[in-house]
């Protein structure tokens, strides 16, 4: 045989298909056939449809509780259920929200009345009792000495001291608290001591919604080696699993996540402009025409003080310049009387089509309907008052955008990041150009595979054919 047919021979059998891609590990652990996710979306815009189009592919998807009542929540999960086998993969975001530890508790107690197994955490800064709770519930030794772990929790972090604390096992004060309230057995207990709170990080690099604009090539370096410490350091029986998201909408994105090392990608902008999304017809057919330049970011409605910002959809829209005015505004002035006339008509008339007494009566009534009190402290704080009716904005606005509003477009918030300007690039003159026939199983396989295509052929360049 000559030398470069063995070496044909040999490129045949080394050829990178869509299945091998990321950790075996990863994908065993999770059951699903690929090494991709597909990540929640607030108010359900990552939908059940989402995650039953996803499970039934042998793929798996979480669904956007951020932003849905708790029945709701039940009704989604109770449906999903029904529509897949026992073992079908399916997951829940669980977002942690400071303001309200209550609701995170009350979520993890449905998350575990359901038998959820599968959860991405996002939005957490610390560890929270609620979650170590969520991980920790079931936990059980084998006969063989392994410990069985039925609750996964994927932690969706940027900040590498973050990723820390989520690669540790919980803080013993939490465990005690646990334990304390009858929330876990002394079995639990011991066993958490032994397991990191994430059995996954999912590094976030810049993406749709909300972001802290990271590089993926500079965190995920950062973060494996981060993680390989904290396997070294704690000895644990399973490794900890690295996956990356942010910016991936192409094959070529794709590959270069998983030749940095992740052992399995995470999507976001892609999904929501498909068939199975959560949200209107109207925002579908503007992500439709999205270039990776037609993003903006705005500050992040839920977190206005904070400064926090959500990346959205740019083109055609006015919510971005709107939204950042509002911020700018809440920064220079300590109460909305020391606004000139002239700004606050612009605001009361043309971004709110209402007054600001109006809708501080709405958000009064809203507090009070929530019993969350505090309404005193509320009446006599001006800066505060100011944060929750420009808060109002955000709430109204992701409000239109969901229900297609025909009359205020120009007001629409979409969050949204760049990654589906370069799918809209990739799919450009195909079928897949229109959303209508976008299906989000459909899209991973695509994805995968040309992943797979691109990687052979860069290692086929890269070695001068003899790979
Ligand atoms: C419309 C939209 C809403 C999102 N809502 C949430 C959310 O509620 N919870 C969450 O953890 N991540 C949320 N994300 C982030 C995604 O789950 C995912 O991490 C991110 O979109 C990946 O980056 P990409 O947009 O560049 O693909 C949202 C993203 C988008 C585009």
């Amino acid at each position: 045989m000559l030398q470069t047919e063995a070496h044909h021979e040999a490129a045949a059998q080394v050829r990178i298909s869509a299945a091998r891609l990321g950790s075996e590990q990863f994908k065993s652990a999770y059951g699903i056939k690929y090494a991709y996710l597909a990540g929640a979306m607030y108010k359900g815009i990552a939908s059940k449809e989402v995650v039953v189009a996803m499970a039934k592919a042998g793929l798996m998807g979480y669904l956007g509780t951020g932003g849905l009542r708790l029945d709701r929540i039940e009704s989604d999960i109770r449906s999903i259920q029904s529509q897949l086998p026992t073992d079908g993969r399916y997951g829940m975001n669980l977002l942690s929200d400071l303001s309200q530890p209550e609701l995170e508790q009350r979520t993890v107690e449905l998350l575990l009345r359901c038998g959820v197994r599968f959860v991405e955490a996002a939005a957490y800064m610390q560890v929270s009792p609620s979650l170590v709770r969520y991980r920790s519930k079931g936990l059980k030794r084998r006969p063989d000495g392994r410990i069985e772990a039925p609750h996964r929790v994927m932690a969706k972090i940027s900040r590498p001291e973050v990723a820390t604390a989520f690669m540790q096992p919980a803080p013993e004060a939490i465990i005690r608290q646990l334990v304390q309230a009858g929330h876990l057995s002394v079995e639990e207990a011991d066993l958490s001591r032994l397991l990191p709170v994430a059995s996954e990080i999912c590094v976030e690099a810049d993406s749709g919604g909300h972001t802290d604009r990271g590089v993926a090539h500079v965190l995920m370096p950062v973060m494996l080696s981060l993680r390989d410490e904290m396997m070294a350091q704690h000895g644990y029986a399973e490794t900890i699993h690295v996956g990356a998201a942010g910016g991936i909408g192409t094959p070529e994105a794709a590959a270069a996540a998983f030749v940095m090392g992740a052992d399995f990608i995470l999507t976001g902008s892609i999904n929501q402009c498909t068939v199975e999304a959560g949200t209107s017809v109207a925002v579908k057919d503007m992500l439709e025409t999205a270039g990776p330049q037609d993003t903006a970011y705005a500050p992040a409605g839920d977190m206005f003080e904070l400064g926090a910002k959500v990346q959205v959809f740019k083109k055609g829209i006015f919510f971005p310049a709107r939204a950042n005015k509002l911020y700018e505004l809440y920064s220079r002035y300590n109460s909305l009387d020391e606004i000139d006339l002239k700004t606050r008509r612009q605001i009361e008339e043309k971004y709110f089509r209402r007054s600001f007494d109006d809708i501080w009566q709405e958000t009064k009534s809203y507090y009070l309907d929530a019993g969350r009190g505090k309404l005193e402290e509320l009446e006599r704080s001006p800066k505060l008052k100011m944060a929750l009716i420009f808060r109002w904005y955000f709430v109204h606005t992701t409000r239109l955008a969901m229900n297609g509003d025909e009359q205020q477009k120009l007001d629409y918030q979409i969050h949204c990041g760049p990654a589906l300007g370069a799918f809209n690039r990739w799919v450009k003159g195909t079928a897949l150009e229109s959303w209508r026939n976008r299906h989000v199983a459909d899209i991973a396989e695509r994805l995968l595979n040309a992943t797979a295509d691109r990687l052979n052929e860069r290692f086929a360049q890269l070695t001068g054919g003899l790979a």
